[in-house]
């Protein structure tokens, strides 16, 4: 067994005493199951604390940050502040964890007014432990130690973009950063490209192991009523939970993926393709026409021609197909190596 010092780890009841990776472990398992059977630990909603994570999201979120509470060498991370639901919530479940949050308010914000609600909300609430980082995730990922300040990611909360390669980068980068005990928490684990760069981060690291995984049968966007609600007092869009195992405690469990790689595949061929910023406009315009919707061409028609407008000066420069981007690059270059 590793030597790790005996800590206390405050958690709403009585003070438990971890000193060994499984009880550690049974202590994730103990939160998660908590929180199966009673969603959230305590419910701001009343308050004006709302978002867009599903209420067992938020409360595995509460219930996790409570067992570092004592350890001054963590901190909760998230990437996918929109609001601010997630990182008020753990902030106040933990107020003695430094917690920060990274969002460039890119999407889900039409009136640009989600930093001005998100500052607000920590205000408001007293999450003085609370730091905002306005950047790219990746960036922000890049220049984490400065943030840091010598502490470890312990909760990890990974809600930002949610695109195969944003999903890898958000693991990869953290590495470096994660603490000998951490809970990584992925958001959205119903989308088939997020559960597939889990499943592909598991299998490059098998000192992780997935610890969690629930799905429900849709999208939120495409449920209504009881359904919509059942599934928001849940785990909404799906959720992947990992812990690193360093000793192999527990047995690989990996998300279901799918066999057939044909859109990954397709990325390779949109990617060359000298229109490929318009892909998600032509796809649609695809779907109005292999339909037979008429009036949905034509407004599909238009989006595509308003993005095309967008992308016309860059997009006019390049080849119909096969483009690389390899102009310029070097023709061969050597690392430095040591005298
Ligand atoms: C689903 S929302 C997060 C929900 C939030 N955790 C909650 O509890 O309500 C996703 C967020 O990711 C942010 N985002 C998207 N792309 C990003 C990027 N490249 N870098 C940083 N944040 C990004 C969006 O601005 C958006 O606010």
């Amino acid at each position: 067994m590793k030597a790790i010092s005996r800590r206390d780890v405050l958690w709403h009841g009585p003070v438990v005493m971890v000193d060994s990776n499984l009880d550690f472990l049974k202590q994730v398992f103990q939160a998660l199951r908590e929180t199966e059977k009673d969603g959230l630990l305590t419910d701001r909603r009343d308050e004006g604390l709302t978002g867009i994570s599903g209420l067992k999201t938020v409360g595995a979120l509460q219930r996790l940050v409570g067992l570092f509470a004592g350890d001054p060498r963590a901190c909760y991370l998230e990437i996918g502040v929109f609001q601010g639901l997630t990182l008020v919530s753990a902030a106040l479940q933990a107020p003695g964890l430094a917690c920060f949050g990274i969002d460039n308010f890119a999407t889900l914000d039409p009136d640009e007014k989600n930093k001005e609600i998100t500052t607000e909300r920590l205000q408001r609430f007293g999450a003085a432990n609370a730091t905002l980082i306005d950047s790219d995730f990746e960036a922000a990922l890049a220049g984490l130690d400065a943030r840091l300040d010598g502490r470890k990611i312990a909760v990890y909360f990974i809600d930002g973009p949610h695109d195969y390669r944003s999903q890898m980068v958000c693991l990869l980068l953290a590495l470096g950063h994660l603490h000998d005990r951490c809970v990584i928490v992925i958001d959205d684990a119903n989308y088939a490209c997020v559960r597939q760069a889990t499943a592909d981060f598991l299998a490059g690291h098998p000192d992780f192991k997935m610890v969690f995984e629930a799905y429900s049968p849709a999208h939120p966007a495409n449920m209504e009523g009881a359904e919509l609600e059942r599934w928001e007092e849940g785990w909404l869009n799906g959720v992947n939970v990992l812990v690193r195992d360093a000793e192999g405690l527990l047995p690989d469990m990996v998300p279901p993926t799918e066999s057939d790689k044909t859109r990954h595949f397709n990325e390779w061929l949109v990617h060359r393709l000298r229109r490929a910023e318009l892909a998600p406009e032509a796809v649609a315009l695809a779907d109005a026409i292999c339909i037979g919707d008429m009036a949905a061409e034509e407004k599909a028609r238009k989006a595509l021609l308003e993005k095309y407008g967008i992308w016309r000066d860059v997009s006019d420069g390049r080849y119909r197909d096969r483009n690389t981007y390899s102009t310029g690059l070097t023709e061969g270059r050597f690392t430095n190596i040591p005298d």
